[in-house]
């Protein structure tokens, strides 16, 4: 999520200082809590069904993988949904303030937070059913220069998530991509690695105008 100083950086944007004014900001709480309540009712989109075999989810609760979960705006309000949560974040600066968050510390058996990269996630096959991302998923070709090596990232990391979810698993991810040719990389990320989906532009005519990236396995 864009924030009022403009594009945040990773990591410089989440570490020290930065991580603590994240976590205090009233701002991006709301955003981030406003965006993922969105996810959960995108997650439910009838419109994912018609793209394959029949599949509504039905009000149960799930396994829900939170990517790039931050100082855990987003699981709270998984958690508070009565889902079961694995939230994953690569920095320390910021996993250690979703541990203190009082609904997260009140559910302790419905949520493991766990430091880990998107790229590599210590999960195993078919062990999930659904999979959010919230301001975070462009962040995984962080450090990789040429095209050559974002396809790599973007491919091989779609391939795994595929893996993680169970049979008719969907995900949906709220993200930042720099422009159309990098949202293209994304989407076709998942295309080609046995997804199908749709994109939802929210805005797009804003700066802080948001992309959703839905998707079902296939
Ligand atoms: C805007 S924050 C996410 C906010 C989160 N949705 C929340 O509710 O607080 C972006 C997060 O993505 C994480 N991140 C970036 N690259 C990552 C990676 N490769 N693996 C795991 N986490 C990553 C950052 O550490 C940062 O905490």
């Amino acid at each position: 999520m864009s924030n009022r100083e403009g594009t945040p950086k990773f990591p410089d944007s989440y570490i020290g200082d930065k991580s603590v004014e994240y976590d205090n900001s009233k701002w991006m709480e709301r955003n981030q809590k406003k965006s993922t309540l969105l996810c959960l009712q995108y997650l439910r989109d009838d419109k994912l069904d018609n793209l394959g075999t029949h599949n509504i989810l039905n009000g149960n609760h799930y396994i829900i993988v939170d990517l790039g979960c931050g100082s855990g705006f987003s699981s709270e309000i998984l958690v508070e949904n009565g889902h079961r949560v694995i939230g994953i974040d690569i920095l320390i600066d910021m996993l250690s303030k979703a541990k203190t968050k009082k609904k997260i510390s009140e559910n302790k058996k419905n949520i493991e937070l766990i430091l880990a990269d998107i790229n590599f996630l210590p999960l195993k096959e078919t062990s999930i059913n659904h999979i959010i991302s919230i301001s975070a998923y462009n962040f995984i070709i962080y450090g990789t220069e040429t095209i050559r090596d974002k396809f790599k990232t973007v491919n091989n990391t779609a391939m795994h998530l595929k893996k993680i979810l169970k049979p008719k698993g969907r995900i949906v991810i709220e993200f930042y991509p720099k422009d159309e040719k990098e949202l293209e990389l994304f989407t076709s990320s998942f295309k080609n690695n046995g997804f199908d989906g749709f994109i939802i532009k929210k805005n797009p005519a804003q700066k802080a105008g948001q992309t959703y990236l839905l998707l079902k396995k296939r």
